[in-house]
């Protein structure tokens, strides 16, 4: 089957840079992304290319080459699901925040709607891929509604997983080159011919020796395996940092070393304040819960230790700078360089910055926050979303600068939270001079290496010595 029309629900920071490339790399293909939320979609058209409501690079100059040709962004969700032959769900899937598995399960609230709103909408045969991240077995619950709800017309479905491997900050290369892309679907005839349709897309630009195809269960299950063993390193080497500190041993050094075994492998062995993002957590609560559903308590608790670490470290990193100046930091200015999860992205979910401040704040700091890319409003409602106090109180405690040397005027102590490229290129005498003394700089992304700074510890460094 020869697509022609591919409709993406969910224009966020997976549906928008996946569909822009497919479209790029795809000509004769018409991609329609829509989006229940009207303002995100008025953004995607917006004129002025650089207001598109994602920051990635390169995504803008992409999204300028097709938008309007062969990409196109809309509210109308039916139109585009009537006239698609495939249809990508890539929409949120949070931790559930109320009942059974609260704070564990994935909410496939979304996904649930997605497929009702398929099931009435089609007039004839449609693949229906899973982009977003899935518990196991969550194609088994679409295929039902699928086949159960629709709207007499007689259409068949047939259900792919194809998980995203994409990190923010670098989603265009990794789409564009992709260490391999994975498409699970059914071993019948019609299965196989949906995934045959799906491949052929991707080996527009693909070599085909990079394209697994699999079972349905094995490629979601892989999804949520691969986020698991990237943040399990994370939270390994996390682990190591505090032993570091503690013996005099530098992380950095021990990162290099075993990293140059050939069986580790030099990626992810960054020690930081720790991980972010809207998948690692998710997803390993997901593991951790869908274990525990099959009674397998050891497995459960493995994987959970991850977050537990990952949790410590955060809290830790915020009573170390406690601790440093003096065990109070009441009314004191802290400057935090960075809000977002990682560098070259404004997405702040779960970025370790937000908890760190809600610490920090608990102990009556002044908060003082530069970040190159994200916007003030979304600092404020990070905080307000943790919901430890009141909103009002947010405002009071945190102040959104547009420059980070005035950030850092006056401030007794310096949190790297984010590792943005533009930290190390700062005149860190000038930052240091203008701080009230003694001045402290607490590395949380390790990244400060190249500036004149004596080092104690990954997390802490006390400059003008
Ligand atoms: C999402 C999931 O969070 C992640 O698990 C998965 O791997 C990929 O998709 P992301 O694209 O980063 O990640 O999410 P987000 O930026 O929140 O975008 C989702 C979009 O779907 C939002 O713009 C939201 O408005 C939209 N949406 C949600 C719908 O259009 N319809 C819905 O019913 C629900
Ligand atoms: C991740 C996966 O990498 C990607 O394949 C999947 O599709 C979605 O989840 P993402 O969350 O965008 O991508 O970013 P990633 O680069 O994996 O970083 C996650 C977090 O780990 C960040 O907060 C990052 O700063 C942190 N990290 C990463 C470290 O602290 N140390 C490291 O060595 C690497």
């Amino acid at each position: 089957m020869k697509i022609k029309n591919i409709c993406c629900i969910g224009a966020g920071y997976v549906g928008g840079p996946t569909m822009a490339v497919i479209a790029h790399k795809c000509p004769d293909i018409k991609v329609t992304i829509v989006d229940l939320n009207a303002e995100r979609i008025a953004a995607w058209n917006d004129e002025d290319i650089n207001n598109i409501p994602i920051y990635e690079p390169g995504l803008a100059e992409i999204v300028a080459i097709s938008r309007g040709k062969n990409l196109f962004f809309s509210t109308n969700v039916e139109k585009a699901i009537d006239e698609a032959e495939m249809i990508f769900i890539s929409v949120n899937t949070p931790t559930k925040t109320y009942g059974l598995g609260k704070g564990m399960a994935a909410d496939l609230k979304y996904i649930e709607l997605c497929a009702r709103q398929i099931a009435a909408v089609a007039k004839n045969d449609k693949i229906v891929v899973e982009k977003s991240t899935l518990p196991v077995r969550t194609a088994e619950a679409i295929k039902s509604i699928l086949d159960n709800t629709g709207n007499g017309a007689g259409a068949k479905f047939q259900i792919l997983s194809n998980p995203e491997f994409l990190a923010e900050g670098t989603a265009i290369e990794d789409l564009l080159r992709p260490d391999r892309v994975l498409i699970g679907g059914d071993g019948d005839a019609e299965g196989q011919a949906a995934i045959n349709a799906l491949v052929d897309i991707y080996a527009n630009w693909i070599p085909k020796e990079k394209i697994l195809t699999t079972n349905v269960w094995s490629s979601e299950l892989s999804k949520l395996t691969a986020n698991a063993f990237l943040a399990q390193r994370v939270s390994s080497i996390n682990a190591m940092s505090e032993l570091c500190e503690k013996t005099g041993a530098d992380v950095n050094e021990v990162a290099r070393a075993i990293g140059m075994d050939s069986r580790i492998g030099s990626k992810f062995l960054k020690a930081s304040v720790g991980f972010g993002g809207s998948c690692f957590q998710k997803d390993i609560l997901n593991l951790v819960y869908i274990a525990k559903s099959y009674g397998l308590n050891e497995v459960a608790d493995y994987w959970e230790q991850v977050i537990i670490m990952n949790d410590h470290q955060k809290k830790r990193f915020a009573s170390n700078i406690v601790k440093t100046l003096y065990n109070t930091v009441s009314g004191k200015k802290i400057t935090f360089l960075g809000w977002a999860f990682k560098k070259d992205t404004n997405d702040t979910r779960e970025s370790a910055a937000i908890y760190v401040a809600d610490d920090l704040l608990q102990e009556q700091a002044c908060i003082a926050v530069y970040d190159p890319k994200v916007e003030k409003e979304i600092i404020y409602k990070d905080l307000d979303y943790l919901e430890t106090r009141e909103p009002s109180d947010n405002k009071k405690g945190v102040v959104v600068f547009e420059d980070a040397y005035e950030a850092c005027k006056d401030a007794h102590a310096i949190a790297v939270l984010t590792e943005w490229d533009e930290f190390k290129t700062y005149d860190w005498q000038k930052i240091y001079d203008n701080m009230k003394k003694p001045a402290f700089v607490f590395d949380g992304r390790n990244i400060l290496d190249g500036v004149k700074l004596r080092t104690i510890g990954f997390v802490f460094q006390e400059i003008g010595k």
